[in-house]
């Protein structure tokens, strides 16, 4: 059996990450070390990623990542048999922070270069953490995605749907930004929705009346803020129930049309026989309690079996793109120095 250890970067968005993943053919893979340089302290005054403040930090940081990786993992440049970098789709300067940062490790020590899908990274996920095979069903949901993928290969993706404007994360943050709670707004939304009433509030529930698996969240932006402008003009002001029920209305809708557009998914999946029905989540809006249940639930009432990583390896991460990028390289790819970023790619 072969053993390959690869080096994985990541650098799309506002995560700087390094880590080292080892697997011998048949056997569970293994995350040597998976190192994560936020960066939300940066951005924090900005209310979103500032892109060439992303790229900078991420230029300064990929060295270091990169040293405490092999470190932590206890491995050479000479133990590795490839490095695999995110190549897109993100940020193009952080990506071209990464893809430099690995052609210049690649061609000092000779090892091969593999470029990743940033979104494959996240879809294959549930194999570096579950062993899970092919085909499964894939529901990515973070604060840049939102996408139902079957997954046949590590290259091979059908796209059953996605967000047509807003990530669900986006729709998070936004809503914390607009009552006044602190960000990252999908845990604190989260934790204010405990004890309020979601039937208060009727946000709408997008594209629920039309076929397929598609979704959109930019609306229940639009209606947060005509029922908080609404209570503002009536009262003066928000109350902690206001907000625990605003929280919980709009948690609601999010929850609800994710659990009926996975239905949906899964339904189309199903259509194909999978031998071990699986689904997946995974981003980092899968670390919402509610939403986990709803998927779960789901997933159970039509047979298949419910599978989510632990939550370091949801969010953004370098062991991923490793994972992603040994697959590919078991699978016989890799690429040259004319290796290049793509802002967009998609699966
Ligand atoms: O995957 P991720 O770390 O980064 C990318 O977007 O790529 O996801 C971050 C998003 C943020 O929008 C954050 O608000 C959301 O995930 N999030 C949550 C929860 N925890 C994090 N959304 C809902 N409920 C949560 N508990
Ligand atoms: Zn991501």
């Amino acid at each position: 059996a072969q053993t390959l250890t690869i080096l994985g970067l990541e650098s799309s968005c506002d995560d700087t990450a390094a880590a080292v993943v080892r697997q011998t053919d048949g056997e569970m893979a293994q995350v040597l070390s998976s190192v994560v340089y936020g960066q939300t302290d940066l951005h924090s005054a900005f209310g979103g990623v500032v892109p060439e403040i992303a790229a900078r930090a991420h230029a300064e940081k990929l060295d270091i990542c990169v040293r405490q990786a092999l470190d932590e993992a206890g491995v050479r440049l000479s133990d590795l048999d490839g490095i695999a970098v995110t190549a897109g789709p993100g940020l193009i300067g952080g990506v071209l922070s990464g893809v430099m940062c690995a052609k210049g490790l690649s061609t000092a020590s000779g090892l091969p270069l593999i470029g990743v899908n940033h979104l494959a990274g996240h879809a294959l996920t549930p194999r570096l953490t579950d062993g899970i095979g092919f085909p499964y069903l894939m529901l990515l949901v973070s604060g840049g995605h939102c996408q139902y993928l079957i997954a046949h290969g590590p290259e091979e993706f059908t796209r059953l749907g996605g967000t047509i404007d807003d990530a669900p994360g986006e729709a998070f943050d936004k809503t914390a930004r607009l009552l006044g709670l602190p960000q990252p707004g999908g845990p604190s939304v989260e934790a204010h929705s405990h004890g309020g009433d979601p039937d208060r509030f009727r946000f709408p529930r997008p594209l629920l009346d039309k076929p397929g698996c598609n979704l959109s969240f930019s609306g229940l932006k639009t209606a947060l803020m005509r029922m908080r402008d609404q209570i503002v003009a009536e009262k003066g002001g928000l109350t902690r129930q206001d907000r625990a029920d605003l929280c919980a209305g709009f948690q609601a809708a999010i929850v609800e049309t994710l659990a009926e557009k996975t239905r949906r998914a899964l339904q189309l999946y199903m259509e194909r026989n999978p031998p071990e029905p699986v689904v997946a989540v995974a981003g980092g809006v899968a670390a919402n309690a509610a939403i986990r249940a709803a998927l779960e639930s789901v997933c159970a009432e039509q047979g298949a079996r419910f599978t989510a990583p632990p939550h370091h390896l949801c969010t953004d991460n370098a062991a991923m793109i490793a994972y992603a990028g040994l697959e590919r390289f078991r699978a016989g790819a890799q690429d040259g120095t004319d290796l290049t970023a793509r802002p967009r790619w998609p699966l």
